[in-house]
């Protein structure tokens, strides 16, 4: 591929912004999206009643490029992207973006930014990032008459440091994320916002990665700050089913792979109780890809996981057979790779 990026140490990359060439935008007026342009302006000129800024009439997702060995530039099941901000977009009365739209937007600006997709080996990736704002003045509440739906691209390495290496949680019960019948399923700003409060005093705790429970009865174990909870025990892969949890297309695919490798899939009610029982723990989603979470601290008790130093060995190969097919080393028998 020819690149003009040789500066960039693709495999000490960190979770960061890196400038890239382009940008993408959408612009909805008088009810109906444009054709989309090519932007290389990094910054967003809006109206300063914009409903976006005001009342959080936002929506974003997260995807991935990669190289894979023989040169191809694919993108990680972006359909299902495309179909997750659908449903935000939906709860949150922004209009709906089409997939043939969303998928063509992806494809337009990661071809043009084909040159910052990190090389194969190098454990990086190509971060996507859609989202869709309410813009144009409005101040009574209701939904904006104008939209940008904008994407824009960026290299990234592994979201908590070390990749592969265990983290510690906490659980937090002092700030949800999410309200019963609220938008916690839905993948909107205002989720991170809320999260905010528990992540900052995770880490003054000392703890990278904090654990919600569910928010009505704080019972059950709903998700992490920043992406889904799995847990192993035996031959069996648990993942939470909450209404107030974003339906991570990571732990999905995961699942299925457990699925194919004879595992049982149980997608329950996971009592807090429970972590005592479990041999293993990830925290699973597009940037965390699958990071072993080997303690929990929950009210003045450690759960712990694993030896503490490693990821376990059923985690370490759900890791294995998820990145060697983004990475095009395994076969991507689910059809799961969209060609760039
Ligand atoms: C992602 O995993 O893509 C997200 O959007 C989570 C974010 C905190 C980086």
């Amino acid at each position: 591929m020819n690149r003009k990026t040789e500066d960039l140490d693709w495999s000490n990359l960190p979770f960061g912004y890196v400038k890239t060439d382009f940008n993408i935008r959408y612009f909805y007026r008088n009810g109906k999206w444009d054709e989309g342009e090519l932007f290389s302006d990094e910054n967003i000129s809006i109206h300063m009643a914009a409903p976006c800024i005001h009342y959080g009439q936002e929506a974003f997702e997260g995807m991935k490029a990669f190289e894979t060995k023989v040169g191809r530039v694919v993108v990680f099941r972006p359909e299902e992207n495309a179909r997750r901000l659908q449903k935000t977009c939906e709860r949150i009365f922004i209009p709906e973006i089409s997939e043939k739209m969303f998928l063509e937007a992806v494809k337009r600006v990661v071809s043009a930014n084909k040159k910052f997709v990190p090389p194969y080996g190098t454990g990086a990736s190509l971060y996507i990032r859609p989202l869709v704002i309410g813009v144009g003045p409005k101040v009574g509440l209701g939904p904006a008459e104008e939209y940008i739906f904008l994407i824009f691209v960026t290299p990234v390495g592994p979201y908590y440091k070390g990749g592969l290496s265990p983290v510690n949680a906490l659980i937090v019960t002092d700030f949800d994320r999410a309200a019963p019948h609220g938008v916690g399923d839905c993948k909107v700003g205002g989720n991170y916002a809320a999260g905010l409060a528990g992540a900052q005093y995770g880490k003054k705790k000392g703890y990278p990665v904090v654990l919600h429970l569910d928010p009505k009865e704080n019972n059950y174990i709903d998700e992490f700050s920043t992406s889904n909870f799995i847990a192993i025990k035996d031959n069996t892969y648990i993942t939470p089913s909450s209404e107030s949890i974003l339906k991570s297309i990571t732990n999905d695919s995961l699942s299925i792979i457990a699925e194919q490798k004879g595992m049982t899939v149980e997608k329950r009610n996971v009592e807090v109780k429970e972590l005592s029982g479990f041999d293993e723990v990830g925290a699973v989603g597009t940037a965390a890809v699958v990071t072993p979470v080997n303690l929990i601290h929950y009210n003045g008790t450690d759960y712990t996981f694993g030896n503490g130093e490693e990821a376990g060995p059923v985690i370490k190969s759900l890791y294995n057979e998820l990145t060697g097919i983004q990475k095009g080393d395994v076969e991507d028998r689910n059809n799961w790779l969209f060609e760039i």
